[in-house]
């Protein structure tokens, strides 16, 4: 093999410029050249693309985003080509035949669930890829934990240590919104990792009642409480709080605003002066957490391993501390947390988090 590409593609994370100055320097120690396809699928269509060298990569493991640039929209296999009629086509066969004939024998995809069936399509048409799963919500099946989701529940806990000063000072509830989409991981750890009060989950729907009796008497105990909420959680018998819909996302629904009304319901029920926090994207960016760049350096690594050696068409993973792969998954199977059988939420019940219910 002497030549291949790589290419960030979905929302981005910390860990990203990790797997890729792995790829980068693992390849090029190998006598291999790498290609950099610029904002996913779509300079994978379009043809936009960077040679990458060793000095392209030095020091970027630790900075947060992508240095690839990405995408969480394009697909290859459904391209939108007119924006006002709505039209599709299948270019697929387009960004392989461009990257065949700069030579490029292989291709690593670090993505999520959209970005890596994308990448299941292209292995299959005659591209050799593996893919590398990343996303903070920690849902994919392939790998636990995923890229990006430790930084995302460290940035978290900061905050939330910054949030406890003023919610203390003032006696207040504090309801922060948290990411994750319908998975359960990122409330979970965020929660568990920052003494949180309550954490709401996506997975089980929650009583208001329970929840302002727990917060009444944290405020009583300590001055103040903290309630962390998934974006997906929601109230026994309410519907999910929807913010918008992305017609040309693979994932089309966004969550967000939950926090808002939950807040507002608290502060009438109880009395106590209630404030809701939206960490939003600032969960994604910044310095990537130690832990993040060593999983995205070892399935950097690996990925690269198994393209070498003919094995593409896998998804790598971490399982627990050991390396796995799997070949790509021809559904989407989003992995919930087992609110029954999971030993985090034993724990955090033990020690007095609520979980609403
Ligand atoms: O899947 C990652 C994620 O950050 C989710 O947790 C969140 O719901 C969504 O992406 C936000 O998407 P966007 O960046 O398109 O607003």
């Amino acid at each position: 093999m002497k030549k291949i590409a790589i290419m960030t593609a979905g929302g981005d994370c910390s860990g990203l410029n990790a797997a890729i100055k792995t790829v980068v320097c693992s390849a090029k120690n190998k006598g291999i050249d790498v290609v950099g396809i610029l904002d996913g699928y779509k300079g994978f269509v379009e043809g936009y693309y960077t040679d990458l060298e060793k000095e392209d990569v030095f020091g970027i493991e630790t900075m947060g985003g992508t240095i690839l640039g990405s995408s969480n929209k394009e697909c290859p296999f459904y391209y939108l080509v007119d924006k006002e009629k709505m039209i599709y086509q299948d270019l697929t066969e387009k960004g392989i035949d461009a990257l065949k004939e700069m030579g490029v024998e292989g291709l690593v995809v670090v993505g999520g669930d959209g970005s890596l069936d994308s990448a299941r399509v292209v292995n299959e048409r005659g591209m050799p890829t593996v893919g590398i799963p990343k996303t903070i919500d920690n849902d994919m099946i392939a790998s636990n934990p995923t890229i990006g989701f430790d930084t995302a529940i460290r940035n978290n806990v900061e905050n939330i240590e910054r949030l406890k000063s003023t919610a203390s000072s003032h006696e207040r509830i504090m309801v922060v919104e948290v990411m994750g989409r319908t998975s359960g991981y990122l409330a979970l750890y965020t929660g568990m990792a920052s003494d949180a009060d309550v954490i709401l989950l996506p997975e089980e729907d929650y009583d208001i009642d329970v929840v302002c009796k727990k917060a009444e008497e944290a405020v009583d105990e300590k001055r103040y409480a903290i309630i962390v909420t998934s974006e997906a959680a929601k109230e026994q018998g309410k519907d999910e709080t929807i913010l918008k819909i992305v017609d040309d996302s693979y994932e089309q629904k966004r969550y967000g605003g939950v926090s808002e009304n939950l807040a507002k319901v608290i502060e009438e029920k109880t009395g106590i002066e209630t404030r809701n926090v939206i960490l939003g994207h600032l969960q994604r960016g910044g310095t990537t957490s130690h832990m993040d760049i060593i999983n995205a350096s070892l399935q950097a690594n690996y990925a690269l391993e198994l393209l070498i050696n003919n094995q593409h068409g896998h998804v790598v993973g971490i399982d627990g501390i050991n390396l796995v792969k799997m070949e790509f998954p021809k559904t989407r199977g989003v992995r919930q947390l087992d609110i029954n059988n999971n030993e985090l939420i034993e724990l955090a019940k033990n020690i007095g988090i609520s979980f609403g219910v």
